[in-house]
């Protein structure tokens, strides 16, 4: 089997992030999002996989997550042609990689705590023509929704209807055989103008065997800065605890507590203390400082006298504040400062980028 993960798209509600970084690629405990579909792919066995990408991006996507060697894959990335015109027209755009294939279809921006193994063994073993997953949600106009028959047999899939037929969700996570591209030649583009996906899968339930599958722990990243960091939570709430290592020597009377990762060359000074669960990159230097739960902390970080909690703090960033610094997310290089260091009065001194979000 082969794999299509869609990671194209501009993700606007994630700006000022998104202005230098594709979503797909922001990190979530330290490795980036697509890593985790990735590994959720190749564990279930597909190792050629396609990855849709916006134009431009191929060398970009390419550079940061790499060939698929590190999984034992092969990955090709495919430049979305046509501009954006739907789920479905994401996948017709890589006909000539599927054609005549069995495929999975991830959506790149929905991650599962769990395997994905025993949704593509149905699939397979039953001989099934599509299989969907579906997901409990408490807000289902937010998303493809299953409707049923009475006598429980799937009726239909609708794309964020205002009236939802039933709580399930449709989630990104996805199994077409061949006909996909017959399929796809009959559905008409939707009132909003997209080829949906869901159109597809109504093709497929009136035409062949589609398998449903109620799948737990799934999260939908929704473009929020919240949900990222409710996303990087997740994650390594997921981590077996013995994959957090620490491969540098905080100073002998730091606190390290709980389930906590750090990189080489990180220098952890006597009074820090490090609460777990929490992941630090390589070449940080976090001096006089507490880290609390659930943050996230990228390569070559500086941390002075400052509290972090629950955060997602990017590469190369520097914080050196008295403030207590909870549920953020700090891009890339950014510095905070206490307005001690840099203004006589009390003030704040602030350069932020469009569409940033500071609360004070
Ligand atoms: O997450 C599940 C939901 O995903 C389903 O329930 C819906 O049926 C399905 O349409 C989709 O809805 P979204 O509104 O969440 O789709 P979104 O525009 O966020 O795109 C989903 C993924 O596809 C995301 O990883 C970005 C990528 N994408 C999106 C567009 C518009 C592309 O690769 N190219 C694109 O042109």
């Amino acid at each position: 089997m082969k794999a299509l993960i869609a990671a194209g798209g501009h993700a606007t509600r994630l700006r000022p992030i998104t202005w230098t970084r594709n979503k797909h690629l922001i990190p979530l405990a330290n490795k980036p999002m697509l890593w985790y579909v990735l590994k959720k792919i190749t564990d279930a066995g597909i190792m050629d996989i396609i990855i849709n990408v916006n134009p431009g991006e191929v060398k970009y996507m390419s550079e940061n997550l790499g060939d698929g060697s590190e999984f034992g894959a092969k990955i090709t990335y495919l430049e979305q042609r046509g501009g954006a015109k739907g789920l479905a027209h994401v996948v017709a755009n890589a006909e000539e990689h599927l054609k005549g294939e069995r495929f999975l279809f991830f959506l790149g921006d929905n991650i599962i705590l769990g395997s994905i193994n025993q949704f593509v063994d149905r699939f397979q073993n039953e001989g099934l023509d599509c299989m969907i997953a579906l997901s409990h949600v408490k807000d289902p106009q937010r998303f493809g929704v299953a409707e049923f028959h009475p006598d429980g047999k799937l009726k239909s899939t609708i794309e964020k209807p205002e009236n939802p037929p039933s709580p399930f969700a449709v989630t990104g996570i996805y199994l077409f055989d061949e006909k996909f591209f017959d399929a796809y030649k009959t559905i008409q583009p939707s009132s909003r103008g997209e080829y949906e996906i869901t159109d597809v899968i109504t093709w497929y339930i009136n035409n062949g065997t589609v398998g449903h599958e109620e799948i737990t722990g799934w999260w939908k990243d929704t473009g929020t800065p919240d949900a990222l960091i409710e996303g990087n939570a997740l994650i390594m709430d997921d981590t077996p605890r013995e994959e957090y290592c620490v491969d540098c020597q905080p100073h002998e009377d730091a606190q390290i507590q709980g389930p906590v990762a750090i990189g080489e060359g990180t220098v952890i000074t006597a009074d820090c203390m490090i609460r777990g669960p929490v992941v630090i990159g390589k070449n940080c230097k976090i001096t006089s400082s507490y880290i609390g739960p659930y943050t996230a902390i990228g390569d070559g970080v500086v941390i002075h006298e400052t509290e972090v909690e629950h955060s997602i703090i990017f590469e190369g960033a520097s914080i050196d504040t008295t403030r207590r610094i909870v549920n953020s997310l700090i891009g890339v290089n950014a510095q905070l400062v206490d307005y001690k260091r840099t203004h006589p009065k009390t003030g704040h001194r602030l350069i932020v980028g469009d569409n940033s979000f500071v609360e004070l």
